[in-house]
């Protein structure tokens, strides 16, 4: 992988957690600071990104195996690196990416070996910081109960977002076992303005030494973005 200027940030965390919407918000703030941003999201919106959504919505005739989902993840991972996120790094953007390796280990770690998820993703760049937005299930689950019109893709029981908050549990090292990946936790079951300012108090000190980024000082809160 090239160096890279520009900052790496990714947001994970269950169904429901509130991922997108703070993602948004914090995307806007670094906009606000005057530090260009590119807002993204996995699957993406490549080829494989597209393919994976077929298969979470059961619109491909013959389930896919889990180590072929776990294999396709990884794929659109290094797409969507080489097609949005190395780019906008090296020219030392602020890239928040919802959802990204710890997702595969949290869900192909359901059905695939550690090693198998791992080995498929060694090549994938590593964020500076995972924002972990830790909610309770039953909370991630009424979130989702109020999104009108949506369809239930694969993962929404609530059997499964109880086994994937443990599974995201685990690999950020909060369960029993070394974590696979360092997280700040965000208490992501707290009001959304609560949320957002956990998710700047965890950003605020990574721009301040980054040379590639705009040195724009972060005073005070722009307005409306407190
Ligand atoms: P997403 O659209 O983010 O779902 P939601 O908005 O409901 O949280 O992601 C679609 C699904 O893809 C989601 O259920 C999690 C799953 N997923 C994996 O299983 N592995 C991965 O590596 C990624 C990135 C996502």
């Amino acid at each position: 992988m090239p160096v890279t200027r520009g900052l790496f940030l990714v947001m994970e965390g269950i169904d429901g957690s509130g991922r997108s919407t703070q993602l948004h918000r914090l995307a806007a703030w670094f906009r606000a600071h005057g530090i260009p941003t590119l807002a993204t999201f996995e699957p993406s919106t490549g080829a494989i990104g597209q393919l994976i959504r077929r298969y979470l919505r059961g619109e491909e005739p013959v389930a896919a195996p889990p180590d072929a989902l776990a294999l396709l993840f990884a794929a659109d991972r290094l797409e969507h690196l080489a097609r949005e996120v190395q780019p906008a790094l090296a020219r030392g953007e602020v890239v928040l990416c919802d959802r990204y390796l710890a997702s595969s280990f949290a869900y192909q770690g359901l059905g695939s070996a550690p090693e198998f998820v791992r080995a498929a993703n060694a090549r994938a760049l590593r964020p500076v910081i995972t924002l972990y937005f830790k909610v309770d299930p039953e909370i991630a689950l009424a979130r989702i109960a109020a999104r009108d019109g949506e369809r239930r893709e694969l993962f929404e029981t609530r059997e499964q977002l109880t086994r994937i908050a443990a599974a995201y549990d685990a690999v950020f090292g909060l369960a029993d076992g070394p974590a696979e990946f360092p997280a700040t936790v965000i208490d992501a079951g707290a009001h959304p303005d609560a949320v957002f300012e956990a998710c700047v108090a965890a950003c605020r000190p990574l721009l301040t030494p980054n040379p590639g980024l705009v040195p724009t000082p972060l005073g005070p809160e722009p307005p409306g973005q407190a």
